[in-house]
């Protein structure tokens, strides 16, 4: 027998060996460290073996894995870990992923596999009416926000600008992810064409400022082109104006991207309709599901408007190619995305849905708009020695407050100091991971709440590792 060839039940060997690891993994989830990077570079230096020429034992391997490599990480997958933007990792999708994988079906063309292609066709659908776009919409899964903003800046200047396009600008926030930037010069844009507005006092995009960057950049004979918009930033969580933003757009002809890789699924909360409004109002919007539907990491998404422009922008043809569809009604991936050959995303966003229905996802994500919410008192309420006061600089506009310790007498750099020592020392339990920003050149310690994992336990475990370490940092 060829080794390479599995029989169903040695499959089913291999998968009671893997799921028995799985289960440890996921039932001591709770009492792990949010994160571990002791003997980092030892770790990682132990991977570099040379090619492996014979057959290895699938125990040796587990062991490598699990009690060697996987633990030595920031725990995305733990409850307690509010770093950055987390998601969790929903297991569900990863059974998803073993079905895409065994079964291997090519979902980027329609005909070769029409049913795998309407699973992801529905779940972009869903998607689009969740952000309450029109029929005329669509859009594709990418593997995150960063590819998203990519190809939603290469679709509108492929559909919108003539082959010389070096005299369009694009303006964003000075809160925006970096990926906007990253995206429009991938797109193209020269670096000095790329316009950072300054956010106002809420860290929103002062529309003011923006409007008269547009008119200078026009007098100086550039073409204002495009405007992004966001929907839940990284270092606060803020929501751009989005209805004025539109409006702007709309009277100076630009394309209205919003990233909403963070923010954008809290639009299944009545809550997070309310907060983005004129969301549905953007041509193109980007959306993580790896992020605000907890799936995991490699799950991003891209919608338009109008997805005739996906096709105008992507579509071009090869000889071998099997014919296209032409009903609208079905998708071939391939012509609407950059990708050709890739995994069959859709169905890890599916499986979930099918299993839970889109009623536990919100839910969820109601959970996490109280969670912010209660954390953010409680931070009011930390008892503090003589001189020393909590500042909330970032009320949440979605699932994340950023906040600092002030200290009387204390202040600039030695402020940022103590700050980076309290945030070390909140860390050092091991039991939350928190991370920083620099908001208006001061550091910040963030708490973004977006595990499906998190709730109030944790939370308040979060709350009483800051006041001890408020404590210890007293003390010392
Ligand atoms: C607002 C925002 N946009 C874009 C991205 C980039 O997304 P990804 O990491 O999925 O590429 C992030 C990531 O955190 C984000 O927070």
């Amino acid at each position: 027998m060829n080794p390479l060839e599995l029989t169903g039940t040695e499959l089913k060997q291999v998968l009671e060996r893997v799921s028995a690891r799985l289960c440890t993994f996921l039932d001591s989830l709770p009492d792990q460290p949010a994160w571990n990077i002791s003997g980092a570079e030892e770790v990682a230096r132990s991977v570099n073996k040379l090619l492996p020429v014979n057959a290895r034992e699938l125990d040796s391997v587990l062991d490598e894995l699990f009690e060697r490599l996987i633990p030595v990480a920031y725990n995305t997958a733990s409850p307690g870990y509010f770093a950055y933007i987390p998601g969790g990792g929903l297991p569900q999708s990863g059974v998803a992923d073993l079905i895409a994988a065994i079964t291997n079906r090519y979902s980027t063309v329609w005909t070769a596999a029409p049913g795998a292609a309407q699973i992801e066709s529905v779940v972009v659908r869903w998607f689009c009416g969740m952000v309450g776009y029109p029929e005329s919409a669509g859009g594709f899964l990418t593997t995150g926000g960063s590819l998203a903003n990519w190809s939603a800046l290469t679709t509108a200047r492929r559909t919108r600008l003539p082959d010389n396009f070096l005299n369009a600008t694009v303006y964003t926030s000075d809160q925006a992810h970096h990926s906007i930037h990253k995206a429009a010069l991938l797109a193209g844009f020269p670096v000095e064409n790329v316009r950072s507005i300054e956010a106002d006092a809420d860290f929103r995009v002062c529309t003011k400022r923006l409007r008269a960057k547009i008119q200078e950049d026009r007098e100086q004979g550039l073409r204002p082109f495009a405007v992004v918009g966001h929907a839940g930033t990284t270092n606060t969580g803020a929501i751009d104006d989005l209805e004025q933003l539109a409006d702007l757009c709309d009277k100076e002809e630009l394309w209205f991207h919003i990233d909403a890789a963070y923010g954008g699924f809290f639009a299944m909360t009545e809550r997070g309709r309310l907060r983005m409004r004129g969301l549905d109002r953007a041509d193109s919007i980007t959306l993580d599901p790896h992020k605000g539907l907890f799936l995991p990491y490699g799950t991003g998404c891209l919608l338009v408007r109008d997805q005739q422009l996906l096709k105008i922008a992507h579509h071009v043809d090869g000889d071998y190619m099997p014919p296209m569809q032409t009903d609208n009604e079905f998708i071939d991936f391939c012509s609407i995305s950059p990708e050709l050959s890739r995994d069959w995303r859709g169905l890890r966003v599916w499986l979930p849905l099918q299993l839970h229905g889109s009623r536990a996802f919100q839910a969820a994500l109601d959970e996490k708009l109280d969670l912010a919410e209660w954390a953010t008192d409680q931070l009011r309420h930390l008892s503090l020695g003589p001189g020393d006061r909590i500042e909330i600089v970032a009320e949440p506009q979605l699932s994340l407050v950023a906040f600092r310790l002030l200290r009387d007498g204390v202040s600039g750099r030695a402020l940022d100091q103590l700050n980076q020592e309290l945030l070390e020392e909140i860390n050092s339990s091991r039991r939350v991971f928190l991370t920083p920003t620099t908001l208006g050149g001061r550091f910040v310690i963030r708490i973004c709440v977006l595990s499906f994992r998190t709730h109030l336990d944790r939370m308040q475990e979060c709350i009483d590792e800051i006041q001890k370490a408020l404590s210890a940092l007293r003390e010392s």
